[in-house]
């Protein structure tokens, strides 16, 4: 018996119900008797928002550092620097006594209308995989832990409590929870918290499927699940779901009803203790780690600098960047001195400090006059006066920047957004200033993509800033003065139009359900398949350098699918300043069973480069690169054939391919059956030769289909043919048959599965 199982054996069961229900807001519930500590939580998850009152939901919390939020650092496509602020995050954490931080969330962005989208890293599951785990490995090794979030398919605010989100298996496995998974089995989270929301009819705090069979026995997953913040409903079925703790506390009513319900009968008491081993678990480790002291307060500043400056995608430039020495520059917008850095709901910071944009501009605008005006309101109501005053600001510079911030009522946690528009009073600042100043850059704070058709054209250069952090004024200037030369690429479309979005019929849903029609096809995937053009490709960012790939070759033309193989491409830099390009690879099935999309991500990296200088970046591809989820089956599967692996600076921007033969290892049984058709049949390596001789046979000996009045010849029958069940086929030839029509099928099918049918 370990010493945490032989704990457990020492609780009575109300100490263990009441271990599996919060002590307060952001506490678990500590046991004096056995020196069991409480377990410190919050919020998550990209900086701490640590209430001075457990007991307060939303209270003033202690400063910390405001890193960028998802969306910013997903644009860095940088591991390395998740990893690092993931070690800042947990330092601010030990300090101010916090043992797991509420944060990652790994959920997709379905729509870019979703509220929260700001809080996510992508739209697709490979790098929001990648980054939710180098976030979570960074906070880990320094022993606090991390709570991965919302699981699963939150993908909206509207009615998030109660929503039905309807995804069908396939989609669940290859969009929404490869994410989670990734995360989970490579960085093991301390803990998972589970979205409010159901999934196919039932809330995710209740689902066996999810909680148990999913992350816990098929992904390992070791740590405890927490339920988001009021997402239980019923205590017992979400104990046997395989929710641990609820959260918050305190609640004796669900302690009483655990208790309730073990001594009825209900519910076998090895559940509560299976709950209770998982969170005491944790809380043993989180105490292994002394928490006190203090954080460097200027350093994580600086580190949110250059996280924010890492993750700035520049989306349009005329060459007006970087800016070269301007003598007067107009700065515009009151997003210029009031910082739009965070997004609103539990994620909320209260920093250490706060770049003012316009102070760091001054800062390395040393040489030029810098003269401002306020652009637009707060509240977004027109006020023609302030367009009129940023117009004669505009006018007479050299440069005219305008830094407009989304507000708060268009893009928060608990709402969706409706629209993808900045505010009317915003665009028409912006086409009033670049009617007469050409040399206009836009900088947006906003945490998900806004449409630009009305106003893009008419600008020199935008600059795509996020929810930058507190530190995102000073990493703007840095980028416009290339101080810091852009890499950020975008981690999801940037669509033309709200109309184009992969969602727009199926979102938000009705009558408490919303069904995810679109299926596999979200994001890229969507755009792809359909044709559409976009504003900005997935996986698109300029940079001052230009970049060159050349020579993209794979370890082996040929592979198992369980080696994989590795693929490299030499990249140079052939621009004259120093840069980082992010070069990304896509894989292309040219022929599955099922239906695929055009191309998914499967790998990425980032490489810096010196002007002139070249080098060879090499990434593997593992079986889960060339892999889909077949639900008939309930497995990952692959197909022998060949497969394109595309090498790109966008996924708009292929810059090479190069073709794999993959060979399939899987050894499935046939997935023949009675209704299965002749094509079925015919395209089943162990069907096939069991049928034809027969087909072949009756086919010749005429019958029912000799094939005369269907068509030109033997290829337009087979084509009739093709979609009728075996079973029908030969109902049809009845009159041809010596043995009664089923009997052949179920002969057939035991030659195939080599059992009695
Ligand atoms: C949010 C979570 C958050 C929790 C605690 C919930 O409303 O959905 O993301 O961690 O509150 O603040």
């Amino acid at each position: 018996m370990t010493s945490i199982q032989s704990l457990v054996a020492q609780m009575t069961l109300e100490e263990k119900a009441a271990l599996c229900t919060g002590a307060s807001a952001w506490t678990t519930t500590p046991v004096k008797r056995l020196d069991i500590p409480e377990l410190f939580v919050s919020d998550g998850p990209h900086g701490l928002r640590r209430q001075a009152d457990p007991h307060a939901m939303v209270s003033k919390s202690l400063p910390a550092t405001c890193f960028p939020t998802a969306s910013a650092t997903a644009s860095s496509w940088d591991v390395a620097i998740l990893r690092e602020m993931g070690r800042a995050l947990a330092e601010e954490a030990i300090a101010q006594g916090v043992d797991v931080i509420l944060g990652p969330g790994a959920n997709m962005k379905r729509s870019p209308l979703c509220g929260r989208n700001f809080e996510y890293f992508s739209e697709d599951p490979y790098l929001a995989g990648e980054l939710a785990a180098a976030l979570i490995e960074g906070i880990q090794s320094q022993g606090v832990g991390t709570s991965l979030k919302h699981f699963a398919a939150n993908n909206q605010e509207f009615e998030r409590f109660s929503i039905d989100a309807r995804v069908d298996e396939r989609a669940l496995r290859e969009i929404y929870l490869p994410a989670f998974e990734k995360a989970v089995t490579r960085a093991k989270p301390w803990t998972v918290m589970c979205a409010y929301n159901k999934v196919n009819g039932t809330y995710a705090s209740e689902s066996h499927y999810l909680l148990t069979d999913i992350l816990k026995n098929e992904w390992g997953f070791e740590g405890f699940v927490v339920s988001d913040w009021g997402a239980v409903h019923d205590r017992v079925a979400s104990l046997k779901a395989g929710l641990d703790l609820e959260m918050p506390g305190p609640k004796q009513t669900r302690v009483n009803a655990v208790i309730e319900a073990v001594r009825n009968g209900e519910l076998d008491e090895a559940v509560v203790d299976e709950a209770a081993r998982r969170i005491l678990t944790i809380v043993c480790r989180a105490a292994q780690t002394p928490k006190g002291g203090e954080f460097d307060i200027t350093a994580h500043h600086a580190l949110a600098r250059r996280i924010s400056a890492e993750s700035m995608v520049l989306l349009k430039n005329n060459g007006l960047l970087p800016l070269r020495d301007p003598q007067h520059i107009a700065v515009i917008g009151r997003a210029a001195q009031e910082a739009h850095f965070q997004g609103g709901g539990s994620s909320h910071i209260n920093p250490t400090q706060v770049d003012v944009p316009f102070a760091e501009l001054q800062k390395l605008a040393a040489n030029a006059e810098l003269s401002f005006a306020e652009g637009y309101t707060k509240d977004g109501s027109a006020d023609q006066k302030l367009i009129d005053e940023a117009v004669a600001t505009a006018r007479t510079a050299d440069v005219a920047l305008i830094y407009i911030a989304l507000p708060t009522s268009k893009e928060s946690e608990g709402y969706d957004r409706t629209d993808l528009d900045l505010t009317a009073p915003q665009v028409a600042l912006i086409r009033a200033v670049t009617a007469v100043q050409p040399n206009t850059v836009v900088i947006l704070n906003n945490g998900a993509p806004v449409v630009m058709g009305e106003w893009l054209d008419g600008t020199a250069a935008v600059l795509e800033a996020w929810m930058m952090g507190q530190a995102g004024g000073g990493a703007i200037a840095d980028v416009l003065f290339g101080r810091v030369n852009p890499s950020g690429k975008l981690a999801e479309t940037y669509p033309l139009r709200l109309e184009d979005t992969p969602s727009y019929l199926n979102f938000p849903g009705e009558n408490g359900m919303v069904r995810y029609g679109e299926g596999l096809f979200i994001g890229y995937r969507f755009y792809d398949a359909k044709g559409l053009p976009v504003q900005f490709p997935f996986g698109y960012g300029l940079s001052y350098t230009t970049f060159a790939y050349s020579n993209v070759r794979l370890s082996s033309d040929s592979c198992l699918d369980v080696d994989g193989v590795t693929v490299s491409v030499d990249v140079t830099n052939t621009g004259a300043v120093a840069g980082q390009e992010i070069v990304q690879v896509y894989v292309h099935d040219q022929e599955a069973r099922l239906v695929r999309p055009e191309k998914e991500l499967k790998g990425f990296a980032k490489v810096a480069l010196q002007p002139g200088e070249t080098r060879t970046v090499s990434i593997p591809l593992d079986f889960r690169a060339f892999a889909y989820y077949d639900p008939t089956y309930s497995l990952w599967v692959t197909e022998n054939g060949l497969y394109d692996i595309l090498v790109g600076a966008s996924s708009a921007d292929i810059r090479g391919r190069a073709t794999l033969n993959l060979s399939c290892t899987l050894k499935l049984p046939s997935r023949l059956n009675e209704e299965s058709t002749i094509r079925n049949w015919l395209n089943d390596p162990v069907g096939q030769p069991i049928l034809l001789p027969i087909f072949d046979e009756l086919m010749r000996n005429g019958g029912m289909f000799d094939g005369a009045d269907l068509g030109d010849n033997a290829m337009d029958m087979l084509s009739f043919l093709m979609d009728l069940p075996l079973r029908s086929f030969f109902h049809f030839q009845e009159g041809s048959l010596t043995q009664p029509p089923d009997d052949i099928t179920h002969m057939l099918l035991e030659q195939v599965h080599g059992v009695k049918q």
